[in-house]
């Protein structure tokens, strides 16, 4: 079996913890009972680990302190009166609704409305809410991917990557950001789809767009863009990256979480006709899971006049944005040029865990990125702006970077 591990491969690296967040790693060899584990298994943070970077995590005393750098509701968004009028008075009127999979929607159902206005926004052809960006993604590629070969960013959302192995499609990881490879991987392997983050979830780096569709186009690769990090905080109006390059007519995918600038639980796909068709009547996500409440609907369209008009916090969100990396670059974390997300990275389990631990006691909340299974050598500890922060929160966040810098390796 493809995930079976012979007894002899069982030894593993785990990691032991005090409640003070002292952490060491240990080798461990498994024993006979263990050897139906997957190497995923194997490599899941254990418990105590678990512990330090989640569990026993607690709010400081004094709450007011707290920096929050954790969500993704970059514009602040969340807790908008407009939203919450519009939630509400569609609670008033429907209830939670006669809930079903959105195949047995009717044609003039709010929900299609909603549709047809962010196709009109985007300036696409159909979109397709979902009921979350995972189930837009893996839609998406379960239905486009079929005896398609798929090219995906090594970096990409991992529900792209679901959506696609749903599919058993040939899949290839193409180096990150690097079109040279993509070129050679579309000349050895032909046609196929090619999977891109606009802002990826993790870094906070963003694609170099233009140059992937220009070789996407030139091998015959057409390109899916997940646009969760960049729909509503950059581009015109907030239609984010593509429409930002104007690449927006060359990109013949667009998929976005609605849980980021969006504040929602939905995901849309933005597509052609006849994907969006597919897409609503056999992607299993679609079929096979019931659809969104009237209030997720209402809330949505108030957002997205929200978001047309909210130039200003992108400016604002931008400018914060620049204050953190170039300060975080000046401490020597080597962040780079990217958009509002980024991320110290670490480089062993014990040492992120001493990190999450430092900026807990300076109450600054930023969230480890180890789950379910982590990279070696590439641990992040993520941080997302959002537009209200204040100098003074920017000062707060890279005084208690720079204290980590001082650690010991
Ligand atoms: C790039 C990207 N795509 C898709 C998703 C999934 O979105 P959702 O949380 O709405 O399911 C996320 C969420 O973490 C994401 O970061």
């Amino acid at each position: 079996m493809e995930h079976e591990t012979p007894e002899s491969a069982l030894t593993c690296t785990v990691f032991s913890c005090t409640p003070a967040g002292e952490c060491r790693e240990q080798a461990v060899v498994g024993r006979s009972t263990h050897a139906a584990m997957t190497k995923d298994q194997q490599r899941y943070v254990n418990d105590e680990m678990l512990d330090v970077l989640y569990r026993h995590r607690t709010r400081p005393a004094d709450s007011g302190k707290l920096v929050e750098v954790v969500s993704n509701d970059y514009l602040d968004l969340g807790g908008h009166p407009a939203i919450a009028a519009a939630q509400q008075e569609a609670d008033e009127r429907f209830g939670n609704g006669n809930r079903m999979a959105a195949p047995h929607l009717f044609a003039d159902d709010p929900q299609h409305r909603l549709e047809e206005r962010i196709a009109t926004w985007l300036g696409v052809e159909a979109v397709v809410l979902t009921q979350s960006g995972w189930t837009a993604n893996f839609g998406l590629m379960q239905v486009l991917s079929q005896g398609t070969t798929v090219y995906r960013d090594e970096t990409a959302h991992s529900s792209l990557t679901d959506g696609a192995l749903a599919a058993r499609a040939e899949m290839h990881d193409v180096r990150h950001n690097d079109p040279g490879h993509l070129a050679e991987l579309l000349r050895g392997h032909g046609p196929g789809l090619v999977v891109l983050n606009a802002v990826y979830n993790i870094r906070g780096d963003l694609t170099p767009l233009a140059e992937m569709v220009e070789t996407a186009e030139l091998h015959g690769g057409t390109v899916v863009l997940d646009e969760s990090h960049s729909l509503g905080a950059l581009g015109p109006a907030g239609r984010g990256l593509a429409a930002q390059l104007t690449l927006g007519h060359r990109v013949a995918h667009r998929t976005a979480s609605l849980a980021k600038a969006f504040t929602a639980r939905a995901g849309i796909v933005a597509t052609s006709r006849a994907a969006a068709e597919q897409i609503r009547y056999r992607a299993r996500s679609a079929c096979f899971a019931s659809t969104l409440l009237p209030r997720d609907i209402a809330g949505i369209d108030a957002t997205l006049t929200l978001i047309e008009h909210a130039d200003q916090a992108r400016t604002r969100l931008a400018d914060r944005t620049h204050t953190l990396r170039t300060g975080l670059d000046q401490q020597g974390w080597g962040v780079g040029p990217g958009a509002h997300i980024a991320s110290l990275v670490h480089t062993t389990l014990p040492r992120l865990a001493r990190s999450v631990t430092a900026l807990d006691a300076a109450a600054v909340r930023a969230s480890a990125f180890v789950l379910p299974v982590p990279r070696q050598g590439h641990l992040p500890l993520r941080i997302c702006l959002h537009a209200s922060l204040t100098d003074h929160d920017l000062d707060r966040i890279l005084d208690a970077t720079a204290l980590l810098r001082t650690e010991p390796a």
